[in-house]
């Protein structure tokens, strides 16, 4: 078993590490405390190619690998989860989304400038009554002829005000369940598409969370993603491969808190010697390590298998289900090694703690996974 990263891969690491601690580290406090979205960043996270990572060059994406996505996505995850979740729904569940199922038309149309970084896409599922039950849309997309009539609200919708592109989950036929409901594009100036209230959140601050209404919408049939009824599928599939961005954001929040905390036990000193050569610190420490290696480990073997061409709805539900509780602990314990500073602002840490949070709730809550997985152990 091969355990190297390839030259191209670890070039990518770097460029994305490069990117987040000399640029975006600079203003994510500030950005964090007046929620504001940082539109200038990713403008050139698209410009460098991380919005449309895994897209073929020939739709104007990078062209690269799961595993590479993964690693950019753990870097920038480090110092800036709000700019990550924006580039996770554009690469995962928007533009991997319309590659794999979308038409020509749909990939010349919107592929391209989305996987340019040109414009920025959403991803819309959750509603107020359908968050993890994910079948029982209230949308609608009435079968007009040539034409959907889409109704109803979406909840929690990340890049709800600066997409351009909304891919919308919503029913056509309740009376066939998950077969009656369909993918369509929405597109942001249609008449009757209304970007409604913005989140006030814990965590991922600086990521732009609206409610969306949808009155009346009008999209042509041309819009809808695959064949009649495919929607729900479609929307499974992608937040499979999704779980493999999320699951790599918890890795890079676990592993920015750790450096964090490894570097300030090596300057603190406390009884006449640095805080991490008293045994209970080096013993926290040790333990973040492990579980982190281990978190990355199940990060890299879900990006493999989707690389691969084998099934991934179980790895990626493990990966996203161990590291988004790796992260979430192990902020804490970053706190924790802190002491009172790491209480403050100023030292980054408590931010990702309260980033690690939403890791455990969004593309499926820890639950969800779950169920995918117990399901995937227990079928025959
Ligand atoms: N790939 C392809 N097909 C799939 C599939 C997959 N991964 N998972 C299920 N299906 C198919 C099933 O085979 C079944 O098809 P048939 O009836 O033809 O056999 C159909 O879909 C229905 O499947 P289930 O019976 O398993 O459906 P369920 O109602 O029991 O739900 C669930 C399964 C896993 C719980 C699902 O509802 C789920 O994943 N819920 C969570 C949704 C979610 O992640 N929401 C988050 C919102 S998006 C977000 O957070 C983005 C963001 O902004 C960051």
């Amino acid at each position: 078993m091969e355990f190297e990263l390839s030259e191209e891969q670890l070039a990518v690491k770097e460029a994305a590490r490069d990117f987040a601690q000399n640029v975006l580290k600079l203003g994510v406090i500030e950005r964090d405390t007046e929620q504001r979205f940082p539109a200038e960043e990713i403008k050139q996270l698209g410009e460098l190619g991380f919005m449309g990572m895994m897209v073929d060059p020939k739709y104007g994406g990078s062209g690269m690998d799961t595993v590479s996505y993964a690693l950019a996505m753990e870097e920038i995850s480090k110092v800036d989860a709000s700019a990550s979740v924006c580039m996770s729904v554009n690469n995962s569940l928007v533009c991997w989304g319309l590659e794999k199922f979308g038409t020509e038309e749909q990939k010349q149309k919107y592929l391209v400038p989305l996987a340019k970084g040109e414009i920025i896409g959403a991803f819309c599922l959750s509603e107020p009554e359908a968050g993890s039950d994910a079948t029982s849309q209230r949308t609608t997309a009435i079968d007009k002829g040539d034409h959907y009539l889409v109704n109803g609200t979406k909840n929690w919708i990340t890049n709800g005000s600066t997409a351009s592109v909304y891919i919308v989950i919503a029913q056509t036929d309740a009376e066939v369940g998950h077969r009656g409901i369909n993918a369509v594009i929405v597109e942001r100036d249609m008449e009757g598409f209304i970007v409604g209230a913005k989140e006030d959140k814990l965590g991922i601050r600086g990521s732009d969370t609206h409610t969306l209404l949808f009155n009346d919408v009008k999209v042509p049939k041309e819009n809808r993603i695959g064949e009649d009824g495919f929607g729900f599928k479609f929307a499974m599939k992608v937040l499979s491969g999704g779980r493999i961005g999320i699951a790599a954001q918890a890795l890079g929040i676990a592993g920015g808190a750790f450096e964090l905390a490894l570097a300030y036990s090596k300057e603190r000193e406390t009884f006449g010697k640095q805080i991490a050569k008293h045994q209970i610190i080096a013993f926290k420490l040790a333990d973040m390590a492990t579980d982190i290696e281990a978190a990355r480990l199940l990060v890299y073997k879900a990006a493999i298998d989707k690389d691969n061409g084998r099934d991934f709805d179980q790895s990626s539900a493990m990966a996203k289900l161990y590291a988004s509780k790796v992260a979430m602990e192990h902020t804490v314990e970053a706190i924790q090694i802190h002491g009172g500073y790491g209480f403050v602002k100023e030292y980054h840490v408590e931010r990702l703690m309260r980033d690690a949070k939403i890791t455990q709730i969004y593309e499926g809550t820890s639950e969800i996974q779950k169920i995918i997985i117990s399901r995937g152990i227990l079928k025959d």
